[in-house]
């Protein structure tokens, strides 16, 4: 098989591991990560290989456990299958383990430029009118209100924090996605951050006026 048929294998395997096991990540996201990652990788001078494959396999669940690829989990079973090299998985594997936020005052682990682009492409993902549609089928899914005017948000030094916060979703915007904007690597994402950044923002203040019925005469 050559790099362009085991991309296309490897979505095709995503695609079908991502609709078994809905839980929460849906394979959608997954296909614009990858379209997202594509285009930045145009202007920039990566391994798009590894850049792809990254992509894809951003959100398998195998890989947030760092076992799993000891085990015999069924990513590390299909890397054997579709026969990659051991370099290769290790460049794919750092950027699935290092790409994620872990909360406003934790510092980013550093990655390479194929990393830099997946992390990229990830984050647009978390912002602009499809990253407030996400924050709320999340808050949606795990119960939580919303806005709630008498939790402020916070600033987390630790991913443990982060990830416990039970906070309702208009925090989410303050404690993520509002600072994703300049913490983008590369300037094709910059761009593109901008708009969508711009976008969050207008939602916010609609929501807020019409929170305090500042539209209603
Ligand atoms: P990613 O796919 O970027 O790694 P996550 O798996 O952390 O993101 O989260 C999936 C989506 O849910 C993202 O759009 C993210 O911003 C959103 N999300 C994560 N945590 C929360 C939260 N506490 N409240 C609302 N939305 C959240
Ligand atoms: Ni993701």
């Amino acid at each position: 098989m050559n790099k362009d048929e085991i991309t296309n294998k490897t979505a095709d395997f995503v695609k079908e591991i991502m609709s078994e096991e809905s839980s929460g990540h849906d394979w959608w996201h997954i296909y614009r990560v990858w379209n997202l990652a594509r285009k930045i990788a145009e202007k920039e001078n990566a391994n798009i290989f590894i850049v792809e494959m990254a992509a894809l396999l951003h959100d398998v669940e195998d890989w947030k456990l760092k076992e799993s690829l000891q085990t015999d989990g069924k990513v590390k079973e299909w890397f054997v299958k579709v026969n990659i090299s051991e370099k290769e998985i290790n460049e794919i594997l750092h950027i699935i383990e290092n790409i994620s936020y872990k909360g406003a005052n934790v510092a980013e682990n550093p990655l390479t430029i194929e990393g830099k682009i997946v992390q990229d492409a990830d984050r647009i993902d978390a912002i602009g009118a499809i990253g407030v549609a996400r924050a709320f089928a999340y808050g949606g899914s795990k119960g939580r209100e919303l806005y709630n005017p008498e939790i402020e948000p916070e600033m987390h030094n630790d991913f443990a924090a982060y990830k416990s916060s039970k906070g309702h979703t208009i925090n989410h915007f303050y404690e993520k996605l509002l600072l994703l904007k300049d913490r983008m690597n590369t300037e094709t994402a910059k761009q593109i951050a901008i708009k969508r950044h711009e976008f969050l923002i207008t939602f916010l203040e609609n929501f807020n006026k019409e929170w305090n019925l500042e539209d209603v005469n």
